[in-house]
């Protein structure tokens, strides 16, 4: 499969947006961090500004909700149209289940796990995702550095994903730059988040290109 990038609007101009979405026609979909002050340090925008989004591009929406209450938030995204709707395992007590009714509504679901969270408990779980998100950084800015030491955890997803012969999109999100995302391609990744290295670019486009290049492996 092609590598994806995701580019994080989380460092676009939040008040040029459409503007900013105009930039990145290369990319397979929108990253939209939801943060709500309590789960992360920081605070974004909700569902009325990914509504507004949806209006202005054609672009598929990959919602990562960094909120405490993902039960009560998360189906609302998906309802409103986005492609995925990814939540974090630390935020709710039944993730399945949560899982099931994102489904229900149509889209894709996403489990996230902060570095620090075992992803054992999940790995006989992956029919139940349609994408596993393991985190590079601790959630809450952009603009932070790779965090290498999660790769263990994205090596045993990736073989247990291989195992079941399960299409689970491995995504990883934070410090993804052409130096660091070859690192992650190779121990499985193949959905990759980047903000700072994308709208921090002069020419996004250009730089959503050299990403997946950096993310192709030679054919073995
Ligand atoms: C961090 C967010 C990321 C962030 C990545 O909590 O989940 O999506 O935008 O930014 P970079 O690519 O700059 O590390
Ligand atoms: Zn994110």
């Amino acid at each position: 499969m092609r590598p994806r990038i995701h580019p994080s609007i989380l460092s676009a101009d939040f008040v040029n947006l459409e503007h900013e979405v105009g930039r990145i026609a290369a990319s397979d979909a929108i990253h939209v961090d939801v943060m709500d002050n309590h789960f992360v340090p920081n605070l974004t925008f909700g569902q009325p500004m990914v509504e507004r989004l949806l209006e202005v591009t054609t672009l598929p929406l990959d919602i990562h909700l960094m909120i405490d209450d993902p039960d009560r938030w998360a189906p609302g995204f998906a309802s409103a149209g986005a492609a995925s709707v990814t939540f974090h395992a630390e935020a709710t007590e039944d993730a399945v289940r949560l899982a099931r009714v994102i489904r229900a509504k149509g889209a894709f679901v996403g489990l996230a796990l902060k570095p620090g969270t075992s992803v054992e408990p999940w790995l006989d779980q992956i029919a139940e995702f349609d994408l596993m998100l393991i985190m590079t950084v601790e959630p809450g800015f952009g603009g932070q550095s790779f965090m290498s030491e999660t790769m263990p955890k994205l090596r045993s997803l990736a073989d247990a994903v291989e195992a079941a012969g399960s299409d689970l999109l491995l995504q990883v999100d934070g410090g993804i730059t052409t130096a660091t995302i070859p690192i992650a391609a190779s121990n499985g990744a193949n959905t990759f988040v980047a903000g700072s290295a994308v709208f921090g670019a002069d020419d996004p486009n250009a730089a959503i290109e050299a990403l997946r290049t950096a993310a192709t492996l030679p054919e073995e």
